[in-house]
């Protein structure tokens, strides 16, 4: 019954992508660089971009949706409009969340009940931040290349409790595993890093990862990385990475709706993590006497009433993402970064972002011309000639966060624009 339901939904608003992602893997060349020229595929993906009209290089800010994306989110919404208690809408929507927490999870390495959908990076991080009993004195460990989203959680569990925040330095060129095991004593209780740098671009390498891993277990410290800048940025698999928590968005690199993300906790940790905000849906069972068991999953940390059309799109950008290939997109980002590198240091400049392949991400940080400031160039960009980058927190330098479809041509012209300024 839930799936002829299901089926007659989709027939009826044709749910399918204005372009099929299909058609779009074509084409796909390489030049003498090894770099992926300017293709069929990303043509035509693009033309399913809108924000692309722009030059866009935000997607470590806010990702730009596909129109199939939109579609589906607007779909739904109005399914559940038709009669959010009516059986067969119920049916069709109950599904939403079970079907995303198995994509994320099949995509990205993790089992299902291990997902949390949450809606935003900064959610996941709060309930990793809220995971144990903090006790004055306790510490945590983060770097000095931190979004806000994982400083105030900790600022303000130092001013409640009295806990101690340690920044390590996660600098391009930096030995982060060294300093890590330099700085575990018996207050730690969790260290909290990022998978990639909104910063200074620095991916966490696996292997790093695993070392982190094991050097963190055997003293029963908590490992949560703030992945924001993770999944279709670099290759990401939750197990592979051997942390305990990995918190995510949908509405960056994987060019999900804004308002969606995922928090991964890892099973053996789940017995372990206190809830803090919690609620209706968390539970199996409870009654007036204080009595409650809670689900056996991740989703116990989920509750109340949610965005669910929002979720049907966030799996949406997943399967677009996957229906062109996430390796490919993958491996089109990296040789955009590494023609980028080239292109700037060619001119006489440097870059602030790792440059070797294991520490690279999407996100390039290229050091201005002497005298450029980050944020009036950025303000320049944005207003005269619609390319939108980053200023980040070093006022000399400008990010500009590389996606499979922007395009050589697009890196130049941004470059010429801040050459043109400096001069
Ligand atoms: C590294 C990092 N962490 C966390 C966040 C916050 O993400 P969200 O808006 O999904 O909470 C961002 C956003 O840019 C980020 O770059």
């Amino acid at each position: 019954m839930k799936e002829i339901a299901r089926r007659r939904f989709l027939k009826q608003v044709s749910l399918l992508p204005m372009i099929s992602p299909a058609i779009m893997i074509e084409n796909v060349s390489k030049n003498n660089n090894g770099i992926i020229s300017n293709t069929g595929w990303v043509r035509r993906a693009r033309r399913n971009i809108p924000a692309t009209k722009d030059l866009f290089f935000q997607t470590a800010g806010i990702g730009p949706s596909p129109k199939s994306v939109m579609k589906e989110v607007a779909n739904y919404l109005e399914l559940q409009n038709r009669g959010p208690v009516n059986p067969e809408v119920y049916d069709i929507i109950g599904q939403i969340e079970s079907d995303l927490r198995k994509k994320l999870a099949d995509t990205f390495g993790a089992e299902e009940d291990e997902v949390t959908l949450t809606h935003s990076t900064s959610e996941g991080i709060n309930i990793a931040s809220w995971a144990i009993n903090w006790e004055k004195g306790d510490e945590v460990l983060i770097t000095n290349q931190e979004h806000p989203a994982n400083t105030i959680p900790w600022y303000s569990l130092s001013e409640r409790f009295g806990i101690k925040i340690k920044r390590l330095n996660f600098n391009s060129d930096v030995d982060i595993v060294a300093q890590i095991e330099k700085s575990i004593t018996n207050k730690v209780k969790m260290v909290s890093i990022p998978h990639v740098s909104r910063n200074n671009g620095r991916a966490l390498t696996l292997d790093e990862s695993k070392i982190i891993a094991s050097l963190l277990k055997p003293k029963n410290i908590r490992y949560h990385l703030d992945g924001a800048q993770g999944p279709l940025c670099v290759p990401l698999n939750f197990h592979e990475l051997e942390c305990d928590y990995y918190s995510t968005c949908g509405h960056k690199w994987i060019l999900g709706p804004k308002g969606t993300g995922a928090f991964f906790c890892r099973k053996s940790m789940l017995d372990s993590t206190w809830l803090t905000w919690t609620g209706s849906h968390s539970h199996t069972t409870m009654d007036q006497y204080g009595n409650f068991e809670l689900i056996p999953a991740a989703r116990r940390f989920e509750f109340g009433t949610r965005a669910l059309a929002t979720f049907a799109g966030f799996n949406e950008a997943i399967k677009w993402n996957e229906s062109i290939g996430i390796n490919k997109i993958l491996k089109r980002i990296d040789s955009l970064v590494f023609y980028a590198i080239e292109e700037w240091t060619s001119r006489g400049y440097k870059v602030a972002s790792p440059t070797s392949e294991d520490k690279r991400s999407g996100i390039l940080v290229v050091t201005l011309p002497k005298g450029v400031n980050g944020w009036e160039i950025y303000d320049h960009l944005r207003l005269n000639k619609s390319a939108f980058t980053s200023p980040v927190d070093s006022p000399n330098d400008l990010r500009i966060a590389l996606h499979f479809f922007n395009t050589k041509d697009e890196i130049r012209r941004v470059f010429d624009f801040i050459e043109r300024f400096s001069n």
